[in-house]
């Protein structure tokens, strides 16, 4: 049989509180802004919004809350739910991690880049990505707000796909669930490297030790709500069938 604590009962009407506040957001506020794209334009025209982040129009926190009750359905190993979900619109907290993120990126910029063939998609996308990267670790910090998701835990090689898989997807859920809002981001993960995720925990105070970030997102309504599909390699150039190598039935 079960039996209701006081405890329970609380953690309940709390989530109830919130559950129905999003529900109301989305029946009422919320809607009146929603681009009422199909679920295949949402995945398809989800892109890392960088150049076209709006800095100057602030983000109500009843948006990013609705897009994360959102993201929140997101599957995770055994129904742990071991996230946390830090955002950031302190101006002097922005900017410092933001400093870790823009040295690092310096870092990775002047690093051999890796090459394909002349007509691939990446060679063809890469200095205008390279470009639109450079804007964003330049004024990354003006995004009214940015987003660590956190993991409870500490990935090693043989448990890292359950570990960022109770993670990362709700990650993209939450980055789709922006854009019919008109809002965009970023997935951004250079500020982990060279100690910068140790920096970036001390800064706001995640426990180190306990807790994994998995990036650094900015979130912004987007500049016009248009985006396009990206050229990707080929379905038929990355799929096998029964036995690696083997393109087709
Ligand atoms: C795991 C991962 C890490 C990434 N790290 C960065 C990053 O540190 N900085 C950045 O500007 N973009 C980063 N990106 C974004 C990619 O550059 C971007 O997804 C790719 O160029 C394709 O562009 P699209 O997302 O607009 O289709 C990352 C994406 C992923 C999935």
């Amino acid at each position: 049989m079960h039996r209701t604590t006081g405890t329970t009962r609380r953690w309940d009407a709390a989530r109830c509180h919130d559950s129905c506040r999003a529900g109301r957001t989305r029946d009422t506020l919320g809607m009146a802004d929603h681009l009422n794209l199909s679920a295949d334009d949402v995945l398809m025209t989800t892109r890392s919004v960088r150049k076209r982040l709006d800095f100057d129009r602030p983000v109500p926190d009843d948006v990013i809350m609705d897009a994360l009750d959102i993201a929140l359905q997101s599957p995770t190993g055994s129904n742990r739910q071991g996230w946390q979900w830090v955002f950031i619109d302190d101006q002097a907290t922005k900017d410092r991690i933001c400093e870790v993120y823009a040295r690092n990126f310096a870092t990775y910029r002047s690093m051999p880049r890796a090459t394909y063939a002349e007509d691939d998609p990446r060679t063809l996308a890469a200095d205008r990505v390279v470009d639109s990267a450079q804007y964003l670790a330049d004024n990354f910090a003006k995004s009214p707000v940015v987003l660590i998701p956190c993991l409870e835990g500490k990935p090693d090689a043989a448990t890292s796909g359950a570990f960022w898989g109770s993670l990362l997807p709700a990650v993209w859920s939450f980055m789709l669930a922006l854009r019919p809002r008109g809002l965009g981001s970023a997935w951004t993960t250079l500020h982990l490297i060279n100690g910068g995720e140790q920096e970036v925990a001390d800064i706001v105070g995640i426990p180190f030790d306990t807790y994994s970030q998995g990036g650094l997102f900015p979130i912004a309504y987007t500049i016009g709500t248009d985006f396009k599909p990206a050229s990707r390699l080929p379905a038929r150039e990355v799929s096998h069938w029964n036995r690696w190598g083997q393109r087709s039935r």
